[in-house]
């Protein structure tokens, strides 16, 4: 498969990321998106507070804000649950769906998420899909069956025309946050391959293009290594990009680290 394929970065930032936060990193990634090759998709993920503020920024179009999560449901009685409409109408054009915080702490099942990734698609929402295996499960043997029957569940009945909403984030659980370590990038290329598998045995003609990004515990010093690691096409950041500045130092230093795979 070819490096030359388009890069994503992004991040979801933490639950204390205030609008005034929000701002300043709109203002950074309006900066970013005009510097940045036409191939280099970012995103930005900040807590339902501040979506609103997409209304007031000029984003170009390679730079998508997205919701941490959503309804499944259209309407019903969901207090305190936000749905796929109300984000389309603040201009979000994109939703996290089954990140492993949530799954794990919210019980969120497979079923669920494959009731919102109908309802992002009917709301004509792009999704990043997270799956990862557990600790245990690694440890089993069993990471393989868990991501075949994550995708398989959570993309159950979707139209191969859907495809170009679908973005997978592989985020080992064991790999995320302030107790885990990143992945070795001879286990994400492995695994990476595993789901371009699935993804074809599911749409033999038309995966090709479904971007598979890594996530969990990405930072300034394995960032290069992980860019360029084969069949990783984007990385999704959490601690170490909270800060607007980070953000740019670690996408700047993946993208070197691209470069130079596309021109060795
Ligand atoms: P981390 O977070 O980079 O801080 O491990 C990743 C995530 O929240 O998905």
């Amino acid at each position: 498969m070819s490096v030359n394929r388009p890069f994503y970065f992004g991040t979801n930032v933490k639950m204390t990321h205030t609008p005034e936060d929000t701002r300043i990193f709109l203002q950074m990634l309006t900066e970013l998106g005009e510097e940045l090759p036409a191939d280099v998709r970012l995103f930005y993920l900040p807590p339902y507070t501040s979506l609103h503020l997409r209304g007031c920024s000029s984003l170009p179009s390679s730079v998508w804000l997205g919701a941490q999560n959503m309804h499944e449901d259209e309407w019903g009685a969901y207090t305190g649950e936000i749905s796929a409409a109300m984000l389309r109408e603040l201009g979000v054009e994109l939703v996290l769906l089954g990140h492993s915080e949530r799954r794990e702490r919210y019980n969120e099942t497979d079923e669920g998420v494959n009731r919102k990734v109908q309802a992002a698609v009917a709301n004509g929402l792009k999704f990043i899909l997270c799956i990862g295996e557990t600790e245990r499960e690694k440890r089993c043997g069993v990471a393989r069956e868990t991501l075949s029957r994550q995708l398989k569940m959570a993309l159950h009945g979707l139209a191969a025309c859907h495809l170009s909403k679908v973005h997978i984030a592989y985020e080992p659980v064991w790999a995320i946050g302030e107790k885990g370590s990143s992945a070795p990038p001879g286990h994400v290329a492995k695994m990476h391959a595993w789901i371009r598998n699935v993804l074809e045995e599911l749409y033999p003609q038309e995966s090709a293009s479904v971007p598979i990004l890594y996530g969990g515990s990405v930072n300034e010093q394995n960032c290069a290594e992980l860019a360029r690691t084969p069949l990783v096409d984007g990385l999704f950041v959490g601690r170490a990009v909270w800060d607007a500045e980070n953000f740019r130092k670690v996408l700047y230093l993946s993208l070197a680290s691209r470069m130079d795979k596309i021109e060795s």
